[in-house]
């Protein structure tokens, strides 16, 4: 059996790795650069002596065996290289000198073939006591008048609250109104000045944005800052405070966000705001910039001549600036909040009461929320990459697919692991991109080098003479023709007809020429490649598209297509290579396949017990041997005995039931068996066998074996002796019986025998009687 399924092994080894030489030699690929394109297989021979015959693109070893010398092997290889991989820092504190490391690697490099993939993995940690930059925006429009009074201690009250997380606060504060122009202000001379003219109080003059005090770990400043602050006033309903969250983000040196610190900017509302186009009310039609535009009065200058910002320019500028959004916004709002949150990544949204009481806290769950998950963001992907994630967040279980964690605690660890598969060559032969966790300021660089080129491509000899006399480049062992030359050597000049070349380009009689896929050129098919993939072979009849398709993909996305066949990757099996002929999934808990119930099919169980179920037939209530199936388990992991207890591993693989011991037996509804058997104390055992729907399964045993009790050998001794006396005495009574029979009839033949005696004496047999009688004998004839 072993030796067959070996044997079946190295058979498709054997097969895979012939399909692979002929997916790189079967192309009829013409240059050193297209032969590293068809897959991360094959490499080229630039030998110019090379096989006659062999194609120069083919697996390594075929190429080492067709005779090219190792020096002229092209073959890239697809690597990565660490270029900076420094441990994750544990705390925050410790001064500028300690540099604070919350991901590793910081810099890789990439090199990779067309097709081919590198996994590498990335490690991200919120360190502890990590420094915080808290900058509070702040609507001061008039509704906002009784949230004024109650921040004005918020400094020293935040700074008390935050000091529990960090030891390095700096907090900064800014406000804003709207525009300053007609129709966000009311407009008559009186109103310009005192907007709240017409409420009669007065109020300051409707502004766009001032940045009030910049980021500072003096507390007192901002109780001393905002207590100077008075509300003003608007008219229209919605407020611009995205202008102000744009430049509060963008003019990061006036603000004093630090290079080294978590970012929040706190946004504090009790009305809707305008957005990217709202400012054609007032006739602006210049789009925001994205730039600083912070005058020395610390007012916003280009209030009146930018428009809003659009969701996708603040969203790309707080990334960039590593700069988490907190919306504090009252009930009204706080739906539409929610939306631009979801829109605006490491954004997070909380119920501001109607007078800001709650901002303290509010800030802390934003600031435990923002901490609390890791989400990684990529910027610059070249586009011709593709990344594909799985997580290990806290408990080391890998979530497939998944970029981010939550649920986090200040200095937990969680990892990353990253495929990067390269499909296509770009112009660029280097790239860069970043992968960072969202609001922090560390990075991983990657340095993309695509592996496209041969380095034959250097000794390139144009115009070489061994092409026709200069009619091509000799380029890694080959002639490639200038236009309108032809042939391995350039020898056939296209302008040269001659219709018998005709004749070679089609398969048969009633073939078209070259398969109606190309052309046909000196008696030689070029192929069109079309959108759908490449077309080749000497009449162009083989393509790598039109292969069977399971599930829209090609060869079920686990195999090649090889003109029209697909040619399945190891572990595939099948026409259209939907067969894995792996059977881990197949494996049950029990550590048979299939649970023993059925057989596997494609990774799948086909469990053809009756009534057996499940994806490894595992669950099978009704089942009649799942008694006796536990009872091996039950005698082993209970009671330590039994053959399987004796091979300890077999027990352990074997029974992965949780053991419950129990005084009796409850129902456990339709999952649960009860089971019975007799062990060899000829003690009756009772045990329930449980499965849930998760498979998880209990064995419920009771705690006392009912045992027949020992035989008391005083009732024995009484019971012999009962039962000899009892047949002593049985005996008797037969005796008795056929005595008193007998002695009844002894007497009634006595009785009959004396009844005779008295007859005998009336008539003597043998007296006789005195007197004869005789008749004479006469004849009378016709007498009558
Ligand atoms: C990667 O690093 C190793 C050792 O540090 C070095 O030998 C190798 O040449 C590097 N690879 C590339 C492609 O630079
Ligand atoms: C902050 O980072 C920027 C860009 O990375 C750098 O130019 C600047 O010098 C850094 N500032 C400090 C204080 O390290
Ligand atoms: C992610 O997990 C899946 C299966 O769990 C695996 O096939 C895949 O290779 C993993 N990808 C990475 C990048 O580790
Ligand atoms: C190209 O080939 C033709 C005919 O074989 C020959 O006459 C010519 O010299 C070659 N070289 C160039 C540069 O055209
Ligand atoms: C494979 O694909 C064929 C054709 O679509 C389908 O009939 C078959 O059920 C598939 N097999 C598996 C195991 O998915
Ligand atoms: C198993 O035994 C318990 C207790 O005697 C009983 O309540 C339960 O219904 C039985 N379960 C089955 C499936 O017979």
């Amino acid at each position: 059996m072993v030796s067959l399924m070996y044997r079946g092994l190295l058979l498709v080894l054997w097969v895979s790795s012939t399909s692979c030489a002929s997916i790189c030699s079967s192309r009829g690929v013409s240059s050193c650069q297209k032969c590293l394109a068809v897959s991360p297989t094959c490499a080229w021979c630039s030998q110019e002596d090379y096989g006659k015959g062999a194609s120069r693109c083919d697996t390594k070893s075929a190429l080492e065996n067709n005779g090219c010398l190792p020096d002229y092997i092209e073959y890239p290889i697809s690597e990565i290289n660490f270029s900076a991989n420094q441990p994750l820092s544990n705390k925050g504190s410790g001064g500028e000198a300690a540099k604070i490391t919350q991901i590793s690697p910081q810099k890789i490099e990439l090199y990779l073939r067309p097709d081919d993939s590198k996994v590498f993995t990335v490690q991200v940690r919120q360190v502890e006591d990590y420094p915080v930059d808290i900058y509070y925006l702040m609507d001061l429009s008039y509704s906002m008048r009784d949230d004024l009074a109650n921040i004005q201690t918020l400094g020293t009250k935040l700074a008390d609250r935050m000091y529990k997380v960090t030891s390095n606060l700096h907090i900064g504060f800014g406000a804003f109104v709207d525009k300053p122009m007609s129709p966000y202000m009311f407009t008559s001379p009186e109103d310009i000045a005192n907007p709240c003219n017409n409420i009669d109080t007065t109020c300051l003059p409707t502004f766009g944005y001032k940045h009030v005090l910049a980021l500072t770990n003096e507390v007192e400043r901002f109780n001393e800052e905002v207590g100077k602050q008075s509300v003003s006033r608007n008219h229209d309903a919605p407020e611009g405070g995205f202008d102000a969250v744009m430049q509060a983000a963008v003019c990061d040196e006036r603000i004093g966000w630090r290079n080294e610190s978590s970012h929040l900017l706190v946004f504090t509302t009790d009305a809707r705001t305008h957005i990217a186009l709202d400012g054609r009310l007032a006739g602006i039609v210049q789009p925001n910039d994205g730039h600083c535009h912070l005058g020395a009065d610390n007012h916003y200058t280009l209030s009146t001549t930018l428009d809003y910002p659009s969701i996708g320019l603040m969203t790309e500028k707080l990334s960039q600036k590593n700069i988490n959004l907190v919306f504090a916004v009252t009930i009204e709002v706080l739906d539409l909040y929610r939306k631009y949150g979801d829109l605006i990544p490491g954004a997070t949204v909380g119920k501001l009461s109607e007078d800001s009481s709650n901002i303290i806290q509010l800030i802390v769950e934003s600031y435990e929320k923002i901490r609390s998950k890791v989400e990684l963001e990529v910027r610059d992907l070249p586009e011709e990459l593709s990344l594909s994630f799985n997580a290990t967040c806290t408990n080391n279980e890998v979530i497939p697919g998944l970029k981010s964690c939550s649920g986090l605690k200040i200095g937990d660890t969680v990892s990353f692991s990253i495929e990067a598969k390269l499909r296509g060559c770009p112009e660029e032969r280097v790239k860069t991109f970043t992968i960072k966790p969202v609001g922090f300021k560390d990075t991983l660089t990657v340095t993309v080098h695509f592996q496209c080129d041969c380095q034959c491509q250097e000794n390139d000899v144009p115009d070489s003479d061994a092409c026709n006399k200069g009619n091509g480049t000799l380029s890694c062992g080959i002639c490639q023709c200038h236009p309108g030359w032809l042939g391995p050597h350039c020898e056939c000049s296209e302008e040269e007809y001659d219709p018998t070349q005709q004749d070679r380009c089609t398969q048969n009689e009633k073939g078209s020429i070259c398969s109606r896929r190309g052309e046909c050129v000196c008696g030689q098919c070029v192929c069109h490649n079309n959108d759908f993939g490449k077309v080749w072979g000497k009449f162009c009849e083989c393509d790598d598209f039109s292969c069977l398709r399971f599930k829209g993909e090609m060869c079920s996305g686990h195999g090649q297509c090889n003109c029209g066949d697909c040619i399945c990757e190891s572990d595939w099996t099948g026409d259209y290579c939907n067969c894995t002929t792996r059977t881990d999934m197949c494996m049950s808990s029990s550590g048979l396949l299939c649970s023993g119930r059925g057989q596997c099919v494609c990774g799948k169980c086909d469990c053809t017990q009756p009534g057996s179920y499940g994806d490894t037939c595992e669950k099978c209530p009704t089942c009649p041997d799942a008694c006796t199936f536990k009872k091996g388990c039950v005698e082993c992991k209970k009671f330590e005995r039994g053959p399987w207890f004796e091979e300890e591993a077999l027990c352990k693989r074997i029974c992965r039931d949780e053991i419950v011991s129990v005084a009796e037996l409850v129902d456990n509804g339709e999952d649960a068996v009860n089971c019975t058997y007799i062990d060899e104390n000829d003690c009756v055992v009772r045990f329930q066998y449980h499965e849930d729907s998760s498979g998880k399964s209990v064995l419920y045993i009771i705690n006392e074996a009912e045992c027949p009790d020992g035989p008391d050998i005083l009732v024995v001794l009484m019971m012999v002796i009962g039962a000899i006396l009892l047949i002593g005495l049985v005996a008797l009574l037969i005796w008795k019986f056929l005595i008193t029979i007998h002695d009844r009839r002894e007497f009634a033949k006595f009785e009959e025998e004396r009844a005779k005696a008295k007859w005998d004496t009336a008539h003597n047999p043998l007296y006789k009687s005195a007197t004869s009688t005789f008749t004479n004998v006469r004849y009378r004839a016709n007498s009558e």
